[in-house]
C-alpha cells in the first residue's frame, strides 16, 4: 500500500496554469507595435486607450515606453508621455503615466511592478523629476503617487484619481496641459481612471 494518494479525476481534469517563463524590461522597439495595440485592446474596454499610444507614438509625446517580454512575447507595457506645466513659472516638463496593461495570464506576479519601477529608474536617469498619473490610487499609492503631489495644479482631470510623484525639484503649482492625443480620450470618460 502506498502513502502517495493518486489524483483525482477531477483533479486531473484541471486545466493547467499556462507555462510562464522569466519576463525581461526592455525599450519598446518599432517592430513591438502591433503585440502592443493587441495588448492594449485586450486590456481596456474600447479602442480609447490603443488610439491613444498609436498617437502620442504618432506625434513624437512618447518620453519612454517599456515591454515586459516573455520569450519574444510582449505581455506588459508601460508608457510615460510629455505633459507640460504652465503658469507663472517658465513651461515645465513632466510626464503621464499611460497605459499601464499586463495580460491577465501574467497579472499579481509583479510585472506591472517591474514596468512601474523600471520606468521611473529611466525617468530618473534620462532627469525627469515628476510623473503624473490619472488610476487607481490604491494601486499607484504603492509606489509613491498622491493626490497632494499635483493638488496645487489646475486640471480637467483634478480628483482623487490624479496624482503625481517627483523624484527631483518640480513645481507645485501650475495648469496641467496633456499631449493632444488625450483629447479623444478624455471625450469618451473625462473623469475616469483610464491608464
Ligand atoms: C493593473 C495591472 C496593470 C496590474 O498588473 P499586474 O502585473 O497584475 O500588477 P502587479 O503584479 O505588479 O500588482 C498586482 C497587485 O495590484 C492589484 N491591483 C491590480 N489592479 C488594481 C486596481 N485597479 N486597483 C487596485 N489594485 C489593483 C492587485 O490586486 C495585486 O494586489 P496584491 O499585490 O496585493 O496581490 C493589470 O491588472 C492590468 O493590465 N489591468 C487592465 C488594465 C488597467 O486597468 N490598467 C490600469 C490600472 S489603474
Amino acid at each position: 500500500m502506498s502513502w502517495v494518494r493518486q489524483p483525482s479525476e477531477k483533479l486531473l481534469a484541471v486545466k493547467p496554469a499556462p507555462e510562464i517563463g522569466p519576463v525581461s524590461i526592455r525599450m519598446e522597439q518599432p517592430s513591438d507595435a502591433p503585440q502592443i495595440r493587441d495588448l492594449v485592446e485586450a486590456s481596456f474596454p474600447g479602442l480609447g486607450e490603443a488610439l491613444l499610444v498609436d498617437r502620442l507614438r504618432s506625434d513624437g509625446d512618447l518620453v519612454l515606453s517599456l515591454v515586459a517580454e516573455d520569450g519574444g512575447v510582449v505581455v506588459g507595457y508601460i508608457a510615460f508621455s510629455r505633459i507640460n506645466i504652465e503658469g507663472a513659472e517658465a513651461p515645465f516638463g513632466a510626464v503621464a503615466l499611460a497605459p499601464l496593461a499586463v495580460y491577465s495570464d501574467y497579472q499579481s506576479q509583479g510585472v506591472a511592478t517591474q514596468l512601474v519601477r523600471e520606468g521611473h529608474a529611466c525617468l530618473a536617469f534620462l532627469g525627469e523629476t515628476l510623473s503624473v498619473v490619472l488610476g487607481e490610487p490604491q494601486y499607484y499609492g504603492r509606489f509613491g503617487y498622491s493626490n497632494r503631489r499635483v493638488a496645487g495644479f489646475e486640471s480637467e482631470y483634478q480628483s482623487p484619481f490624479l496624482m503625481g510623484l517627483s523624484f527631483g525639484a518640480a513645481p507645485w503649482e501650475g495648469r496641467l496641459v496633456y499631449p493632444p492625443a488625450f483629447g479623444a480620450l478624455a471625450e469618451d470618460a473625462p473623469l475616469q481612471a483610464h491608464d
